[in-house]
């Protein structure tokens, strides 16, 4: 039996940034993983792989489409699959082991295998009990089941399925027309299958700006995705390797199928606790199975916390990542923080999608007095050379003091180029503030900019 100041339950971006600030912080530090490999769903079958696989069919498509346009003639690459998975596990490999690199240069122990905890104060992993001043819980969570649908993993898939297939579909249906739904369709769609997302609700993307959203859907039907919106999926039946999706149109009732080759289950995912012992420890959730806790990250037990996808909020790597760290800060007795109101969100489809704060509907909702400064990227010069005009940056910005409330690019690079934006909501800026900031020429940058001019007396290039 060893003892700890922190063990920390889970090795994902929550758990291993929890794990390596508590050790920087200088508290003995160990972290608990059921898993082969260090860096939870993000690193192993989430953010990594998947944007390996978008980063590897955006290159294709460029070739295919854009290469002979800029004078780049000759044959189109041809896919080797097997090659491209190999890319793949490289990428998730080089990352896992980076993470186990970190905790031994931290001196984090590693402790192999399921932990549960038997009381406070106490972490079970296979036969050994550890004493440990503190627990963070950041198990993270797992693909939520969706009634009639039963997952095989090969025709059948979640995203974990749907990062290892065999080969690519012909014929996709993706259920759910969320991030992941629409990064991994359109993997599959550059790779030239058909792929046919059916979404419960009548929009793309629900939680999105409504604007954003439709030029969204609008682009990625011009890339070959078609969308049947406004439909409840009743079950899905695999037969000789192939699967059948039922569905009835909300409006009317009206009963439908769709065949495929490959069906990718992805209407949201679940906190996963499995095996803790939560409940009899007393460590309240959510009706929803989402651990409780206070502003500090605490539970309802004293000495344990709880970060990440486990916990409400976004289920996003970054803020898992930001708890990880304000909670490690706050066991050491220092001031851990996360702003809520600006974590950025990033759908890396092509283009980009990224959005923080407020929506426009939002606003109305509050009854807030706002102005939207919008650019597009039409007048960007950089992003014409690139074939990347497509899209806009919109800042909403509060009607009487300026103050940035909120702001939506779809276009090349958003997922980067949000996050001058957060900087500047960071520091309560106002869009006068990015408009007076000289940017650099010719950059994406220049559209942002050209959005806080648009907030006050107009933008240059349009
Ligand atoms: P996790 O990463 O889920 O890690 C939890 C770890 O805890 C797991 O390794 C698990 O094995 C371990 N564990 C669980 N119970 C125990 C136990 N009892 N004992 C020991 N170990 C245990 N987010 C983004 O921000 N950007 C993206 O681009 C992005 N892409 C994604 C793509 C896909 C396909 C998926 C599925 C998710 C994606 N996400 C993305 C979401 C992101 O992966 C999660 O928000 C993030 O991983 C949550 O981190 P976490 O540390 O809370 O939990
Ligand atoms: P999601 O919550 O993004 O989308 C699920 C979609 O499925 C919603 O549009 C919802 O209306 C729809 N849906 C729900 N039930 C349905 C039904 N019965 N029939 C048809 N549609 C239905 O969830 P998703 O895409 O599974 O992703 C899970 C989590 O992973 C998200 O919370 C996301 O934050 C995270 N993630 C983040 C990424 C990123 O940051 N780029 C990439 C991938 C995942």
């Amino acid at each position: 039996m060893a003892s700890y100041d922190v063990i920390v339950i889970g090795s994902g971006p929550g758990g291993y940034v929890a794990a390596i600030r508590a050790a920087q912080l200088g508290l003995k530090t160990a972290c608990v993983e059921g898993r082969e490999t260090l860096g939870g769903t993000c690193l192993n079958v989430g953010c990594i792989p998947s944007k390996a696989l978008l980063h590897a069919t955006h290159q294709l498509h460029e070739a295919e489409h854009n290469f002979a346009k800029m004078g780049l003639k000759g044959k189109a690459p041809s896919v080797d699959w097997e090659q491209m998975q190999a890319y793949k596990d490289d990428v998730i490999g080089q990352n896992t082991k980076g993470i186990e690199f970190l905790f031994k240069k931290n001196k984090i122990d590693w402790l192999k295998g399921w932990g549960t905890i038997p009381e406070a104060g106490k972490v079970k992993v296979g036969d050994e009990t550890h004493e440990a001043k503190n627990i963070i819980i950041a198990t993270g969570s797992d693909v939520a089941k969706l009634k009639g649908v039963e997952i095989d993993e090969e025709v059948v898939v979640s995203s974990t399925g749907a990062l290892s297939l065999k080969k690519p579909p012909k014929k996709m249906v993706v259920i759910g027309a969320g991030v992941i739904g629409l990064e991994m369709g359109s993997v599959y769609a550059r790779l030239g299958a058909e792929v046919t997302v059916v979404e419960f609700l009548d929009t793309i993307t629900p939680t999105m700006d409504g604007e954003v959203q439709k030029a969204f859907q609008k682009l990625l039907k011009k890339q070959g995705l078609e969308f049947v919106l406004g439909a409840a999926v009743q079950s899905t039946e695999i037969k000789n390797g192939k699967a059948r999706v039922a569905y009835k149109l909300r409006k009317d009732d009206s009963e439908h199928t769709l065949d495929a080759d490959c069906v990718l289950v992805a209407t949201g995912r679940v906190p996963y606790t499995d095996g803790l012992g939560l409940k009899d420890l007393g460590v309240q959730t959510t009706e929803r199975g989402f651990i409780k806790t206070d502003d500090h990250w605490k539970t309802s037990v004293d000495g344990i916390y709880a970060i990440g996808d486990a916990t409400e909020g976004p289920m996003l790597a970054h803020k898992a990542e930001d708890e990880g760290m304000a909670a490690a800060e706050v066991i050491a007795s220092k001031h851990g923080h996360v702003n809520y109101g600006v974590i950025p969100s990033v759908i890396y489809t092509h283009p980009e999608v990224a959005s923080v704060g407020k929506t426009e509907e939002e606003l109305k909702k509050d009854g807030r007095s706002f102005k939207a400064g919008k650019f597009s990227f039409m007048g960007n010069g950089r992003a014409k050379a690139n074939f990347a005009a497509d899209g806009f940056v919109k800042i909403l910005a509060d009607k009487d003091t300026d103050r940035i409330l909120g702001a939506h690019i779809i276009g090349p690079m958003a997922g980067d180029l949000i996050h001058e934006i957060c900087v500047a909501m960071e520091f309560g800026a106002a869009a006068e503030d990015l408009a007076l900031t000289c940017h650099a020429h010719p950059t994406y940058s220049e559209a942002v900019r050209e959005a806080a001019l648009a907030c006050g007396d107009g933008p240059i290039h349009m």
